[in-house]
């Protein structure tokens, strides 16, 4: 896995967006080539949280999001979820793995049941077939047994599944500081390295 291959970033319908974009502020800040799919039910929900307007237009969402994260880059590409032709399709296009943050119950459910219809979870399963790291952030509380049993089916192919659960020892006190704390534990479980959250030191 070359260091300058391009990493695969999802944003599904699921409340939490900004998890997403985080990642990918991050990502971007440090020079990663990202190649980013948005799922179209997700525009509504990132206008609802973040009042960011996207719409099912590649120039529209990189202009949108870049503007947001107030980060100008030449490593961003972005695909709209029907365009299955793109390179994340193939398994023949050398990536570092996909992170789906929000992941929606709905893109969970298509991962675990190989329902490639979508680039979303056609590069989802490129990356299982290919044993590729996928990352997956799943957003839904409480949890059914579909749920935790599609879960359990994409942990057992060797998806790392990231619930946006704090953990309070950090004694955080912003959302902002939240935030940072799951996406430090998003891209740890990428194997990204990052000082996004304090880690836990027993002196
Ligand atoms: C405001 C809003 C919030 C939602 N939040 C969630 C959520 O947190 N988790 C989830 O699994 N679905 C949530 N849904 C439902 C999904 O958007 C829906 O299942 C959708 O079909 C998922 O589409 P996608 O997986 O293609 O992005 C939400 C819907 C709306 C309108």
């Amino acid at each position: 896995m070359k260091a300058d291959n391009p990493l695969i970033l999802a944003i599904t319908a699921a409340s939490g967006i900004i998890y997403g974009l985080r990642v990918l502020e991050f990502l971007l800040e440090n020079n990663n080539k990202t190649e980013l799919i948005i799922s179209p039910k997700a525009y509504y929900i990132a206008k609802h949280e973040l009042n960011l307007e996207l719409c099912h237009s590649n120039d529209s969402i990189h202009k949108n999001i870049t503007d947001f994260l107030k980060i100008k880059t030449n490593n961003l590409k972005t695909w709209l979820d029907d365009e299955l032709w793109a390179n994340p399709s193939s398994g023949s296009y050398k990536t570092r793995g996909m992170i789906i943050a929000p992941a929606s119950m709905a893109v969970i459910s298509a991962v675990a049941h190989g329902h490639a219809e979508t680039l979303i979870t056609r590069a989802a399963d490129v990356c299982l077939k290919e044993k590729r790291p996928l990352t997956i952030v799943p957003r839904e509380t409480p949890l059914n047994s579909i749920h935790l049993e599609n879960m359990l089916k994409l942990s057992g192919l060797g998806a790392n599944i990231v619930l946006p659960v704090l953990g309070h020892y950090t004694k955080m006190k912003t959302i902002d500081e939240g935030i940072d704390f799951i996406t430090g534990k998003i891209l740890d479980a990428h194997k990204i390295d990052n000082n996004l959250y304090e880690r836990w030191h027993y002196e």
